[in-house]
């Protein structure tokens, strides 16, 4: 049975089949007839994301930021999951299936969402869906993504597995299994907390919070309000934070500074909450810090937090580390049916 893995988070939705991995912003936005599709002279041709699903013309990602006139983005979880993760998933789905070949899926909710959406989300994605994809070139092509089994887990216990799991499944590092480890997934909108106390899980210590980028990134763009009169969508901040400035209106805003000072006040939420949360949990091994916001605010956090902190390789992609370890729990679960001790999983999935 292959095996389909896809991170639904506020910020981007990332998948992989174990081979290929797809990351695109969670933004969706009404097709548009395009009168002319491609780029002008040798600009890089972004990937054009148009999926047609009961009855809607969508663009998906980056192709919904820059051609839609309306374009859907929330940082609500209940308007997330009854408007948006199903679209975004067949979407990612749509990319990595060949078709056909039924899947077995893993994904994801907040540790705070978990009990409340995850049956609701299992619903939404399993059985067959129909969809059609239009490329850049206007050619349309039905697909049929079948999922045969959906398994939900709580999103940080992703990137435990990425860490603690090898490529087929199996314990790799025994080191982990015997550890107190504290796990802080920084994302767009949310953070989640977990521990895993020699593999159990610690209601205790888990916990969601809405310390996510997007906090930061709304003091940004409340700012650049005041001085440009424009208001910025927050998912259009990111390649400005990163560069350090932003032209609006001919205009260029210098970013840097204020996106030190955010991110620094950010960081100091994130280290008041790990200290209130994981006050009685003085025994910790090791704390990962993980998700793409977690890599993000790592230079911050590291003097605020006592203990041996460890970043996910900053050298590939944080924001994968999630989903390449839904992934390799879906290897653990199905490609040997070995079931994993109940005792990993929060009360509502055993
Ligand atoms: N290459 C990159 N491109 C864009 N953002 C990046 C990159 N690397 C790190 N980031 C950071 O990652 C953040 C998004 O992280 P991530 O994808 O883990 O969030 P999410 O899972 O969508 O959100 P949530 O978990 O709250 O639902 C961005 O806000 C940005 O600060
Ligand atoms: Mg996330």
């Amino acid at each position: 049975m292959d095996i389909l893995a896809i991170d639904i988070g506020f910020g981007f939705t990332k998948a992989t089949d174990g081979n290929r991995s797809v990351i695109f912003k969670s933004v969706l936005g009404e097709a548009t007839d395009l009168q002319f599709q491609g780029t002008i002279l040798d600009a890089p041709a972004d990937e054009h994301m148009q999926l047609e699903i009961d009855g809607r013309s969508l663009f998906i990602g980056d192709l919904a930021e820059r051609q839609s006139n309306v374009r859907f983005f929330t940082l609500d979880q209940e308007q997330f999951v009854t408007r948006f993760v199903k679209y975004l998933a067949l979407a990612a789905a749509a990319r990595l299936v060949n078709g056909f070949i039924p899947v077995n899926l893993v994904t994801g909710l907040p540790i705070g969402y978990y009990k409340q959406y995850k049956d609701e989300l299992a619903t939404l994605l399993s059985g067959e869906h129909r969809v059609f994809l239009t490329d850049g070139s206007g050619k349309r092509e039905e697909k049929s993504i079948k999922i045969n089994k959906v398994k939900v887990i709580p999103q940080p216990f992703g990137s435990l597995f990425n860490l603690m799991l090898n490529d087929l499944g199996e314990v790799g590092d025994k080191r982990l299994v015997k550890e107190k480890i504290g796990i802080v997934d920084i994302g767009f909108r949310t953070s989640d907390y977990t521990v895993s106390d020699k593999m159990r899980y610690s209601e205790r210590g888990s916990r969601t919070t809405d310390s996510g980028i997007a906090r930061a990134f709304n003091i940004i763009a409340t700012k650049l309000r005041e001085k440009s009169g424009v208001n910025i969508e927050l998912y259009r901040l990111h390649e400005a934070v990163d560069r350090g400035s932003i032209r609006i209106r001919g205009k260029e805003y210098e970013l840097k500074s204020l996106t030190e000072q955010v991110f620094g006040q950010l960081a100091s939420s994130v280290a008041n909450e790990i200290d209130r949360l994981w006050a009685d949990d003085w025994d910790m091994d090791t704390i990962v810090l993980t998700g793409g916001g977690g890599v993000v605010l790592a230079k911050y956090l590291q003097p605020l937090i006592n203990g041996q902190v460890v970043v996910v390789d900053a050298a590939s992609d944080a924001r994968l580390c999630n989903v390449d370890g839904y992934w390799k729990f879906g290897k653990h679960l199905w490609a040997k049916g070995v079931i994993p001790a109940p005792s990993t999983m929060p009360a509502g999935n055993r």
